[in-house]
C-alpha cells in the first residue's frame, strides 16, 4: 500500500476526528477497504508470530492447573528461564532498563521484599514504618531536588507523595493542575502545553483527565522552542512542561526560561525529571556541568523523579513533588460516604506494593549522597566515552548534545537497519522517530569494564553491515518504514494495538 509522500503529508496534518472519518471511509470502499485490512492482517499475524517464536514453552497451560505444582518445580522453571533472561541487562547490552543491576545490591533488595512483603500502606496503622519510608523518600529527593522551604511554610515547602512510577506521577501531577485550575480559575476545558519531546504518560494524562496537550515542535537540538511553547500558552493553559532529561534525545529543555514564563503567567510548570533528577542533582559534584531544572528555580511548581530508575531501586516507585501542600492536597483523593468507610488515598492505587517502598528506601539510605555522585560520575565517564566513539563513526550523527542519553542518526545509512544489526549482535536499543534515531541510555551496568569499547566496535560493524547489503523483511527497519507510510495515524496505533492483542493472546 504505497501513499506518495505529499499526499501522506496532507493527510498526516489533518485534525484527529477528520482523520478518523476519512479512514472509516476508505475502509467501507470495497476494493480500498479489503485492500487496507488485507495489509493490516499481514503486520499483525507477522507480529503474532514473532511474539510466539519468542515466548518460552516450559510449564505452558491452557489454564490454570487443576492440582497445584510443587513449589520446587516451579522455582527450578523460574530459575531457567530467568537465568536465559539475565545476561543481555546484567552485561550492558540493554539502553536504561536496569539502572543498577550488580549482584550485591539485587541480592539486599531481594532481603528487603521478603521482609516487607505483604506490606501496603494502605494499612498505615499496620505497617507504621512504611509510611515513613515513604515520607523520607519524599523528604530525601525534595532537598536534593532543590526544597529548601521549612516543613511548616505551607505554600513554600516542597512536598510530595510516591507513585508506582514515572508515569503515574505525571499523571498524579497533571490531576492535581486540573482540580486546582477548576477551582481556582474556573477553567472547564484547561490545556498542557508540552514539547514535542515529552514522554507519552502527558498524553495519557491529558486523554484521562479531559484536558488537552499542546505539543510544541522542538528545536533541531531536540529542546524545547521557548518561543514556540511560550506562543501556545493561553488563558485555560494550567500547567506548562519541560524534560530534564527528555527520552528521546536525552537533553534538557530550557527549563529556567519556561518556568520563568510560566511564573510571570500565574500558571503551574511541572519539570519531567523521571529520567535525570537523580543524574542531574549529582552532576555538578561528579565534575560536570548541568543547567539548573529544579525548586531552586522559582517557576518551578512541580516535578517527578523515579527511585526506579537512577534511584537504583527496583521498578515499582517515583516521586512527584509539589511547591506548596495546596496543590498536592488536588492530587489526593476522598470518598466520606462511602459505606466501606471512611476512604483517602494519596495516588491513583488503592493498595500499594510496601515492600517496593521499603527497598526505595533501603536503596537511598545505603547508597547515600556519596554513593549517588560516585556512580554519576561513573555514568556521566562512561557516556561520554561512548558519546566520543560514535562520533568518530563518519556515518552516524548524534542529536543535540547529550550527557548520557545519546542519540544518533544518519543521513547516509537506515538507522533502523543499524538498530536490527546491533540486535543481531545481542543489544536492545530505542528506535526514535520525528527524526529516525536510535539511543542508548547509558546505566551503571554500561560502566562495567569493557562495555562501552564493545558496544562502539559493534556499532562500526553494524553501518558496515547495513552498508553492503539488501535490506531485510524483518526486524524493526520495516516497522519503522510501515509506521511512516501509513497515511493515518490511527492506523499506526491500530497496529500498535495489534502488537499488545499479540503479546496478551499468543
Ligand atoms: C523523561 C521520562 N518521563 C517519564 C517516563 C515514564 O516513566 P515510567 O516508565 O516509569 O512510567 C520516562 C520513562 O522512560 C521518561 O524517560
Amino acid at each position: 500500500m504505497e501513499i506518495p509522500a505529499a499526499a501522506q503529508a496532507v493527510l498526516s496534518r489533518l485534525p484527529k476526528g477528520v482523520a478518523r472519518r476519512l479512514e472509516g471511509v476508505l475502509d467501507k470502499l470495497p476494493f480500498v477497504g479489503d485492500l487496507v485490512r488485507a495489509e493490516k492482517k499481514k503486520v499483525s499475524d507477522s507480529m503474532r508470530e514473532s511474539v510466539r517464536k519468542h515466548r518460552p514453552t516450559e510449564l505452558q497451560f491452557d489454564a490454570l492447573p487443576q492440582a497445584g505444582l510443587p513449589q520446587a518445580q516451579v522455582l527450578e522453571t523460574l530459575r531457567t528461564l530467568s537465568a536465559r533472561e539475565s545476561p543481555m541487562w546484567r552485561d550492558g547490552r540493554v539502553s536504561g532498563g536496569v539502572y543498577h543491576g550488580d549482584a550485591e545490591h539485587l541480592r539486599f533488595l531481594d532481603e528487603v521484599y521478603s521482609l516487607y512483603s505483604q506490606a501496603n500502606p494502605l494499612h498505615a496503622d499496620v505497617w507504621p514504618s512504611v509510611a515513613r519510608f515513604e515520607a523520607d523518600l519524599v523528604a530525601f529527593t525534595s532537598k536534593l531536588m532543590g526544597g529548601d522551604a521549612k516543613l511548616e511554610d505551607d505554600e513554600r515547602v516542597v512536598c510530595g507523595t510516591l507513585s508506582s512510577g514515572g508515569t503515574e506521577s505525571i499523571m498524579l501531577a497533571m490531576k492535581a493542575y486540573r482540580d486546582l485550575g477548576r477551582e481556582q480559575r474556573g477553567i472547564k476545558h484547561g490545556n498542557i502545553v508540552a514539547p514535542m519531546s515529552a514522554h507519552p504518560a502527558f498524553d495519557k494524562a491529558a486523554h484521562t483527565m479531559n484536558v488537552e496537550l499542546r505539543r510544541v515542535p522542538v528545536d533541531a537540538d531536540g529542546r524545547a522552542n521557548v518561543a514556540a511553547m511560550k506562543a501556545a500558552v493561553d488563558g485555560s493553559t494550567l500547567v506548562m512542561v519541560g524534560s530534564a532529561v527528555s527520552f528521546p534525545h536525552g537533553v534538557v529543555d530550557p527549563i529556567e526560561a519556561l518556568s520563568d514564563f510560566a511564573r510571570e503567567k500565574g500558571i503551574g510548570f511541572h519539570t519531567d525529571a523521571c529520567l535525570g533528577g537523580f543524574i542531574l542533582a549529582f552532576a555538578r559534584e561528579a565534575g560536570f556541568s548541568a543547567p539548573r531544572f529544579d525548586f531552586s528555580l522559582p517557576g518551578v511548581t512541580s516535578m517527578s523523579a523515579d527511585t526506579h530508575k537512577f534511584g537504583y531501586s527496583a521498578k515499582g516507585t517515583s516521586v512527584v513533588l509539589y511547591r506548596g501542600r495546596a496543590l498536592r492536597r488536588h492530587q489526593y483523593f476522598t470518598t466520606p460516604e462511602w459505606p466501606g468507610g471512611l476512604y483517602v488515598t494519596p495516588g491513583f492505587a488503592g493498595s500499594r506494593p510496601g515492600a517496593l517502598i521499603a527497598m526505595a528506601w533501603a536503596t537511598m539510605v545505603t547508597i547515600g549522597h556519596e554513593g549517588y555522585v560516585k556512580h554519576t560520575r561513573a555514568v556521566l565517564e562512561t557516556a561520554r566515552e561512548i558519546r566520543r566513539g560514535i562520533e568518530g563513526i563518519p556515518a552516524l550523527r548524534i542529536v543535540g548534545d547529550p550527557l548520557w542519553v545519546i542519540a544518533f542518526t544518519s543521513e547516509s545509512v537506515d538507522v533502523y537497519r543499524v538498530l536490527d544489526e546491533m540486535a543481531k549482535l545481542g543489544w536492545s536499543l530505542n528506535g526514535l522517530q520525528h527524526p529516525a534515531a536510535v539511543h542508548l541510555c547509558v546505566t551503571l551496568r554500561h560502566t562495567q569494564p569493557g562495555v562501552a569499547e564493545k558496544f562502539i566496535a559493534d556499532l562500526r560493524t553494524s553501518v558496515d553491515a547495513v552498508r553492503g547489503t539488501p535490506p531485510p523483511k524483518d526486524g524493526m527497519a520495516p516497522v519503522y518504514g510501515l509506521a511512516s507510510s501509513l497515511p493515518f495515524k490511527g492506523m499506526v496505533s491500530d497496529l500498535l494495538c495489534a502488537y499488545v492483542d499479540a503479546l496478551y493472546d499468543a
